[in-house]
């Protein structure tokens, strides 16, 4: 599949389901003792964080309840147009909850700290961000960022919910794209 766009592997399908799987041991560590109002609300960034979103919720050793919202800032450009739009909002009242921002990457971090701002705004218990990978830019800025994957290096990668202009979001595994992809 989309052979010869991938110009190498950086992440294996094992490798990610390790991760996952530890990602949600820590986090079902710490949030067990949390007294809640409910269970704990698992918000996944829509669409690049919805294979991550799947994964960690079932890997999570206790309930959660599963929102999505949907916010873009890249449109098919391969860097930040610095404009996040929201797409489309929570339906559900996050007040009083503990709430876990799933994301697949933090680039910019624009993405980011504009939720985490919105988000905060709705009065949560608690609001934290996981995310699967994380770029070196991203720890320039001011986001608080309790559990990353794998900090990886400033390359364009695609796959596991990660696209260019909307493709290479279903490959299992994470990849580089040869350069030839976006540069023509
Ligand atoms: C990508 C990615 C993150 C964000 C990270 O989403 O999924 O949400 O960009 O970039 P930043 O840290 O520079 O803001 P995108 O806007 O491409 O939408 P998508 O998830 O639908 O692909
Ligand atoms: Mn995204
Ligand atoms: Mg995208």
């Amino acid at each position: 599949m989309y052979e010869g766009d991938i110009a190498s592997v950086l992440l294996t399908e094992q490798q990610i389901s390790d991760k996952v799987a530890e990602l949600a041991k820590q986090v079902g560590e710490d949030y067990q003792t949390k007294a809640s109002a409910g269970d704990l609300v698992l918000v996944g960034v829509l669409k690049g964080a919805v294979m991550f979103m799947t994964d960690f919720a079932r890997a999570l050793p206790m309930p959660a309840q599963l929102e999505f919202m949907a916010v873009t800032s890249y449109g098919s450009s391969t860097s930040s147009s610095g404009v996040v739009r929201i797409l489309k909002d929570l339906d559900r009242d996050i007040a009083g909850r503990d709430v876990l921002i799933l994301e697949d990457i933090i680039d910019s971090g624009l993405t980011l700290s504009w939720l985490l701002r919105n988000l905060a705004g709705r009065q949560p218990a608690s609001l934290e961000v996981c995310t699967l990978l994380r770029k070196p830019e991203a720890s320039k800025i001011d986001v608080p960022v309790r559990y990353v994957g794998f900090d990886i290096p400033d390359e364009f990668v695609v796959g596991y919910g990660l696209d260019y202009a909307e493709r290479y979001r279903d490959l299992p595994y994470i990849g580089t794209l040869q350069p030839t992809v976006y540069s023509s």
